[in-house]
């Protein structure tokens, strides 16, 4: 590598092309235009002397020397993204980046807190992203967030967790569903009625598949939709029943749902907040956690 003259600029350039596997995706990412970044990775491919990217038709591909940049890259980066964070936390707070991950079912509560964290310290460059358990897991295998917030955390991995809020599964129908008007259902009487379920992988998919194994009641998927917002409106539409996180019902607008007083639910469960065993929080990550535990009343859904 002696005597290439790289700058971050570039290898923050190719690292978001190689992530992203698109020139405008990443320009979005690293806010600044696509020629910026094509111009950055065409003078970083003249120092390193080989092609780096191959482009053929809309698709992005890394040739070898590629691979083994963005391999070497991406832990560079993440050394300078940890120098970059330390500054920050000396400035005291005044700026600085936080990366939170969420499962969906957290993202009917948690963008509520970021209002007022904000207010508090306006210079903290939020991102959140909201996907499914797996994906999440993915996210905190390759540390890539701050700080996870999830359902079932694994066990048996190097994690730390700690409960946030109450996170209860029920069962819903069609509000005028003839079960709305039964109370106390057995499971069992459930196992006639076909069920929206969430993709494999989701969290609350994975804690209702439990739950009827272990009570022995035969489960039939009518469909599977890969969002609890489908879901929603596929039950209201008279599709089938559905158990979903009651955060995702809205006290007021979802008049067309009806729970159903089940035997056995609400499940009661916790969304944790979680990261690696012995990952050292910067100042913004623990200002931000402190701060949620604080205001966890304020965001309990009301039930
Ligand atoms: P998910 O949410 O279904 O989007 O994975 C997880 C959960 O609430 O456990």
């Amino acid at each position: 590598m002696a005597g290439m003259r790289v700058t971050l600029r570039q290898l923050q350039a190719f690292e978001a092309v190689a992530q992203l596997k698109s020139f405008s995706r990443a320009a979005e990412e690293i806010h600044v235009t696509q020629p910026a970044v094509s111009k950055q990775i065409r003078l970083l491919t003249e120092e390193v002397g080989l092609p780096l990217l191959e482009q053929i038709g809309k698709k992005v591909f890394l040739t070898e020397a590629g691979q083994r940049l963005h391999a070497t890259c991406a832990d560079w980066l993440d050394t300078w993204g940890r120098f970059e964070q330390g500054i920050a936390d000396l400035k005291g707070l005044k700026q600085g980046r936080l990366r939170i991950a969420t499962v969906t079912t957290a993202k009917y509560f948690l963008p509520r807190v970021l209002g007022p964290f904000y207010a508090e310290y306006p210079g903290i460059d939020i991102a959140m992203e909201v996907v499914n358990r797996d994906r999440l897991l993915e996210r905190l295998s390759r540390n890539e967030d701050d700080l996870y917030v999830m359902g079932v955390p694994p066990e048996g991995r190097d994690i730390e967790s700690e409960p946030l809020m109450a996170n209860d599964l029920v069962v819903v129908a069609a509000a005028g569903h003839p079960l709305a008007r039964q109370r106390a259902i057995p499971l069992r009487d459930l196992a006639t009625h076909g069920f929206l379920v969430r993709e494999q992988g989701s969290g609350t998919r994975m804690t209702v598949e439990r739950v009827f194994r272990e009570q022995q009641v035969p489960f039939e998927v009518r469909m599977e939709l890969g969002s609890n917002e489908a879901i929603k409106q596929a039950v209201a539409g008279g599709l089938g029943l559905a158990v979903l996180s009651r955060s995702t019902l809205y006290p007021d607008g979802d008049r067309e749902l009806a729970v159903l007083d089940v035997a056995g639910f609400p499940i009661r469960r916790y969304w944790y907040v979680v990261r690696p065993k012995g990952k050292q929080l910067s100042v913004v990550a623990q200002t931000f956690l402190t701060f949620l535990h604080s205001h966890v009343q304020m965001l309990s859904p009301k039930s």
